[in-house]
């Protein structure tokens, strides 16, 4: 059995965001707040079972998605009375093990990391802490709740809230980042005795801390970003500003180079060094880059494999494999189910949806392929087209390897062209086409000479000038 559980706070309303969502799942780099809290508890090793969620505001929300990240508990806070109140709902996960050692975190700071939780759980077992406060340098320290000090010893005495704060008591610049850990067992000696006898009149969980005595500690993180949440809309731009910082130093120390201005990179992207990154470029997802590509500008990408020297200039693709080698763009789009093999080249105006396209094929431009699967080093010509739906189902269409579609070419599916089969421009294939053949279904020329409407024509001009 684990010896470590974690309690996310994640009950309040976040009225200023003016939202039909509640405030933890507001999005940061497109992931909700409360999802960046998860992943630092994930990564800090303590598994899913051991989290317990304080729902309140859009519980059934929250509820939902945290049913599509895992087996988390939720525990209902029907009012919102304080954070000493919201920890109290979630007794029941607290005396299944009283020996156990709780984290409690907020569900709106994404900032708070792995390493933080773990930094301050070492030191919380090393000096065998009923709680052990992470706290942080803020100054001026706005709203926080400030760290008190005994004068003689310097320990940690308790934490008093902005609102309950002295004049003096608000200079303080260290200030509790609202994440704690507490021995199971002194968490619950001390949750009955909060009372609300303050300018809130909430259960503040702080006070377990002067209720605590002696046996308390703090750790104070390296970096004071890990109290940051965010209230309103532009509080959770500048998080999002900030956050992506983070984000492009990681991959700049990784080998990473970031050209320009708006390069935007969600929290689960890996990209392998020597990868150039254009402006206007939003890559998201569980995306991962290869090394010596050049991405951008003006690129998304989202949930893709891209291989090594991929060059992608203005282009869209989402769930795609795009191998070593393929440069795409401009304007391309790649949608889901796709695979571009080594080599492949497509230029402007291209969509591929749903296929498989061969190593060394080239679409050059304004081509749309569907549900297809594609040989080796075809040659599509400009204005190809697959025709995979009938308004009822879909199709697919088969290429073989070294194929040459010729322009304007409309390939009805189901359909089949050959290895080295070729289309000739402008015909609407509705036939397999064998190996090796040329396949021309297009209307017959009809010529009428001296057609008598040309004449008209021609001498209405001549008078009108
Ligand atoms: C709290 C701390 C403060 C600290 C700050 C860090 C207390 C009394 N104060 O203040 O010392 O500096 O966090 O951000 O704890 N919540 C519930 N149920 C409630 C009330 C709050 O679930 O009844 C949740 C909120 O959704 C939020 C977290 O607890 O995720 C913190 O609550 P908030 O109201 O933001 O506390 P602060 O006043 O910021
Ligand atoms: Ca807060």
């Amino acid at each position: 059995m684990e010896d470590r559980c974690c309690i996310i706070l994640a009950a309040g309303d976040g009225k200023r965001m003016n939202s039909a969502n509640p405030k933890v799942l507001m999005p940061v780099l497109f992931e909700p707040m409360l999802g960046w809290v998860l992943d630092s508890v994930k990564e800090a090793g303590i598994s899913d079972e051991n989290v317990g969620v304080i729902t309140g505001s859009s519980a059934d929300k929250v509820a939902e998605y945290l049913k599509k990240r895992g087996k988390y508990h939720t525990f209902l806070q029907a009012e919102r009375k304080g954070t000493g109140h919201a920890v109290m709902q979630a007794e029941s996960m607290l005396v299944e093990d009283i020996s156990k050692d709780v984290l409690i975190l907020c569900g709106d700071a994404p900032f708070m990391d792995a390493a933080t939780i773990n930094a301050a759980y070492k030191l919380h077992k090393e000096q065998n802490s009923d709680v052990t406060v992470i706290t942080a340098n803020v100054a001026p320290a706005g709203n926080y709740g400030r760290i008190k000090r005994d004068r003689n010893t310097n320990l940690l005495s308790s934490i008093v809230e902005m609102k309950d704060c002295s004049p003096d008591e608000l200079k303080i610049t260290e200030v509790n980042s609202g994440a704690y850990w507490f021995k199971a067992e002194r968490l619950l000696w001390a949750l009955p005795q909060l009372r609300d006898n303050n300018k809130s009149g909430e259960f503040y969980l702080t006070d377990t801390v002067k209720l605590l005595g002696k046996n308390t500690s703090t750790y104070m993180a390296d970096d004071s970003i890990i109290v940051l949440g965010a209230n309103d809309r532009k509080q959770l731009r500048e998080l999002n500003d900030m956050m992506t910082e983070l984000i492009n130093s990681r991959h700049y120390a990784a080998g990473v180079d970031i050209i320009g201005h708006n390069v935007i990179i969600g929290k689960d992207v890996k990209i392998a060094r020597d990868t150039l990154l254009m402006p206007n470029t939003i890559i998201r997802g569980k995306t991962e880059i290869g090394s010596g590509c050049v991405i951008g500008p003006n690129t998304q990408i989202d949930n893709c494999e891209i291989g090594e020297n991929v060059t992608l200039n203005c282009v869209q693709a989402f769930d795609a494999k795009i191998c070593d080698n393929v440069k795409a763009g401009p304007f391309v789009h790649i949608r889901a189910g796709t695979t571009l093999n080594k080599n492949v080249k497509i230029g402007d105006f291209v969509e591929v949806k749903n296929s498989e396209i061969g190593e060394g094929t080239a679409l050059a431009h304004l081509t749309y392929i569907g549900d297809s699967d594609v040989g080796k080093n075809v040659n599509f010509g400009c204005g190809t087209v697959t025709a995979n739906y009938d308004g009822i189902e879909k199709y697919r269409t088969k290429i073989g390897d070294n194929a040459f579609i010729g322009c304007n070419t409309n390939l009805i599916a189901p359909v089949e062209v050959g290895e080295n089969a070729a289309t000739a421009a402008g015909s609407t294939i509705t036939n397999n086409v064998p190996p090796a053949a040329l396949a021309i279904e297009r209307g017959q020329v009809n010529i009428k000479e001296n057609w008598y409407k040309n004449e008209l024509r021609i001498k209405k001009d001549k008078k009108s000038k």
